[in-house]
């Protein structure tokens, strides 16, 4: 028998770490791979958050690697629909028990975060909501973190500037559930204690809606504007009876929440927009080396602009990375959670933090108003108030 040494211990191990340099053996079989279950409407008509969302998740591994921490990234994608809460609670509860996932993230509408917000709450598990954007939201499970932005933080800015800019009579329309009522309050508020007065307040249903008669009604008050909140998604059919109800020829400015002009529709509304003063915390115009990099990226990916809530995913993955990155080995929710509040970076909407009380971000709302360049609408910022925290309602 011919004689084959046997290698020693030192041998062997000499080996494994001269494979390891080599990156033979890939390092994220080091760690447990940091599973991040993102729970969006891929479909039925909340769509594009969903479309949105998932493109900017994907973007940001692909500008900042598969892996972190030593940890290998893999995202478990679900499409919950947008319209059952106890859908998205059942998935979130797949993913924690049989996915078992380091983070949940994603949720596109209110009812939808809240439904799943217990299930982090009992498995301890960070949520990353991206979208959703009612006040309450972050009070309703210590493991809840928004990237996104909240209703009445955005909400207040374009009270204040329309009472300092003529508007005497304007009627609010928002859609009838959480974050429309957020809208409206906060507008109401803000808007008569600068001694202005609301004309009348109305409501749409959530599912199904027809806005035609709502415009009617407004236009028959005989407002100077009309504040508008309606999820994204929404943006076009209103502004279409806006213009079939011949409100802008009679006199009648559109206000609002930079949801009514989102970017993933603005190109379709076409010129009725033009002229829509919003406030928001992301226009895919942002002027910024951030932004243009991003909307750059975005595009030349996915061939449809970016909208924020394609920026609430983006920032949200920065946050999980971030996180897992500070709080290293053995991170557990508690940490990973930890690890968020406080944080701050440069995003392409401009600077954030997370507000370590309330888990919500802390970010500049600009002023815009839809123009038109180059052949194409766009909100360009002409006005801001940095450091904006959520009021509350
Ligand atoms: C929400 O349901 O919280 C929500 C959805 C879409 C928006 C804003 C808020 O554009």
């Amino acid at each position: 028998m011919p004689h084959v040494p046997v290698p020693t211990r030192r041998a062997v191990l000499k080996t494994a770490i001269a494979a390891l340099a080599a990156g033979l053996v890939p390092r994220a079989f080091a760690a447990e791979p940091l599973k991040i279950g993102l729970i969006l409407p891929l479909t039925g008509p909340f769509a594009s958050t969903g479309k949105q969302i998932e493109a900017a998740c994907r973007l940001y591994m692909q500008r900042n690697g598969d892996s972190v921490a030593g940890r290998k990234v893999e995202l478990i994608v679900k499409d919950d629909t947008g319209v059952a809460p106890e859908t998205t609670k059942r998935i979130a509860q797949e993913l924690v028990v049989q996915d078992k996932v380091t983070v949940l993230a994603g949720f596109g509408l209110t009812p939808l975060a809240l439904a799943a917000a217990p299930v982090a709450t009992q498995s301890k598990t960070p949520m990353v909501v991206m979208a959703a954007a009612t006040s309450i939201i972050t009070t309703k499970s210590p493991y809840i973190v928004r990237s996104g932005f909240t209703l009445p933080q955005v909400t207040w800015p374009i009270a204040e500037w329309a009472a300092k800019n003529g508007i005497k009579r304007p009627v609010t329309l928002v859609a009838d559930y959480a974050p429309g009522l957020d809208a409206e309050k906060t507008f109401v508020t803000r808007f008569t204690s600068a001694g202005g007065k609301v004309v009348e307040s109305l409501r749409v249903p959530l599912r199904n809606p027809d806005y035609a008669p709502f415009l009617q009604r407004a236009k028959d008050a005989k407002p100077d504007a009309l504040f508008v909140f309606v999820p994204s998604g929404e943006g076009a059919a209103v502004m279409k009876q806006f213009a079939d109800r011949g409100l802008k020829q009679a006199g009648v400015r559109m206000i609002g929440t930079g949801d009514v002009v989102d970017d993933d529709l603005l190109e379709s509304m076409g010129d009725v927009a033009v002229g829509v003063v919003t406030s928001f915390h992301y226009s895919a115009a942002h002027k910024s080396p951030e932004n243009q990099a991003y909307v750059e990226a975005f595009m030349k990916a996915n061939h449809f602009r970016p909208n924020f809530h394609s920026v609430g995913g983006y920032d949200g993955m920065h946050l999980i990375y971030e996180a897992a990155t500070k709080a290293g080995d053995g991170a557990d929710g508690d940490k990973l959670v930890a690890a968020m509040k406080g944080m701050a970076w440069t995003s392409p909407r401009g600077p954030v933090s997370i507000d370590p009380a309330t888990r919500d971000p802390i970010q500049t709302v600009y002023v815009r108003k839809v123009e038109m360049v180059d052949g194409k609408p766009w909100s360009i910022e002409f006005e801001k108030f940095d450091n904006v925290k959520d009021p509350g309602v």
